[in-house]
């Protein structure tokens, strides 16, 4: 909770033109194996803003994996730069840049989890309600990538509960399942999955929903399509929503319509033009995604400051 108040107090600096550079004169070295909009964005402007120098190396720029050990990378890495963000396939990889880069390590996303993008959601559900207490969250989305795994984690330590809606076949790991229940016996929020999306969204204040085939899983989406229809965010399963103030997140991107170049090709293959979510809820008054988008930035600010800034911070 003190990293996201942290995040809220940046976004006020920002919006005031306070400066707040605490990291001043430090090298952010972003290693990016997979393509990212918002979360290379957020880290190389939330960088410059904090007084840091964001050098980009890409998985065509570097020997990362294809000609030089992760462990190797690390050692040199860390002897340049002052802190790494890596967002790539093998979490192992995030792990050991950390145990050999000698400085902070920020997890961008791995095929395991998505931290950054859990700060930047509960920030907002926080803006939004005022508070996170009592709220329920329902993720209408397969149970097994990184974003459910991080988001009923995260669900559970800051006492939120949890629903997630998904088919029995795609339901999550119970080795996820179990840490995020440890926590929410100590938070007091309860923990669900159900394969029926209306119950999941009845009593819920945040829907959040995902792409059916992340990043590396494009194979799998013809199977995808077939068994996650039922469980689209759309005006039909919204009716059943109880709190008329209930908000709309996705960490994006989304397939809401078939004007990019992906979905056009999946409305060929599969004679459908809006996925996850409807092009009609996607805009409407309820969704938060685009303050959830620009709230990576100041969250990933916080996380940075707080980790490798010169600043005291009395507890995380
Ligand atoms: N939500 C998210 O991680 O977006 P990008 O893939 O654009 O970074």
């Amino acid at each position: 909770m003190w990293l996201i108040g942290f995040a809220i107090h940046l976004k006020e600096l920002k919006r005031n033109n306070i400066p707040h550079r605490y990291l001043e004169g430090k090298n952010i070295a972003l290693l990016f194996e997979k393509t990212s909009t918002r979360t290379r964005s957020a880290f190389t402007t939330a960088s410059i803003d904090l007084g840091a120098h964001p050098e980009f190396l890409g998985k065509s720029d570097i020997q990362l994996g294809k000609k030089e050990t992760v462990r190797d990378t690390a050692l040199v890495l860390g002897s340049m730069f002052d802190g790494i963000e890596f967002r790539g396939f093998k979490h192992e990889h995030v792990l050991q840049l950390a145990k050999y880069s000698g400085v902070p390590v920020w997890n961008g996303l791995t095929d395991q989890e998505h931290p950054t993008q859990m700060l930047a959601d509960f920030m907002t559900i926080l803006e939004e309600f005022g508070t996170l207490e009592g709220k329920t969250l329902a993720y209408c989305g397969q149970g097994r990538n990184n974003v459910q795994n991080s988001l009923m984690i995260t669900s559970a330590i800051l006492g939120v509960n949890y629903v997630n809606a998904t088919p029995e076949d795609l339901a999550p790991d119970p080795a996820i399942v179990k840490v995020a229940e440890g926590f929410a016996a100590k938070s007091g929020s309860t923990i669900k999955v159900t394969s029926d999306p209306v119950e999941a969204v009845r009593d819920a204040d945040v829907i959040y929903t995902n792409v059916w085939a992340a990043m590396g899983e494009e194979a799998q989406f013809s199977e995808r399509v077939r068994v996650m229809r039922p469980y689209q965010v759309n005006s039909e399963l919204l009716s059943n929503v109880r709190n008329p103030n209930y908000i709309i997140l996705h960490c994006l991107p989304a397939f809401h319509n078939a004007e990019t170049d992906y979905a056009k090709d999946i409305q060929e293959r599969f004679g459908i033009s809006e996925m996850e979510i409807t092009d009609e809820c996607f805009y409407s008054s309820h969704a938060r995604q685009f303050q959830e988008a620009e709230n990576r930035m100041h969250s990933i600010k916080a996380i940075m400051a707080a980790t490798l800034g010169n600043l005291y911070v009395p507890s995380i």
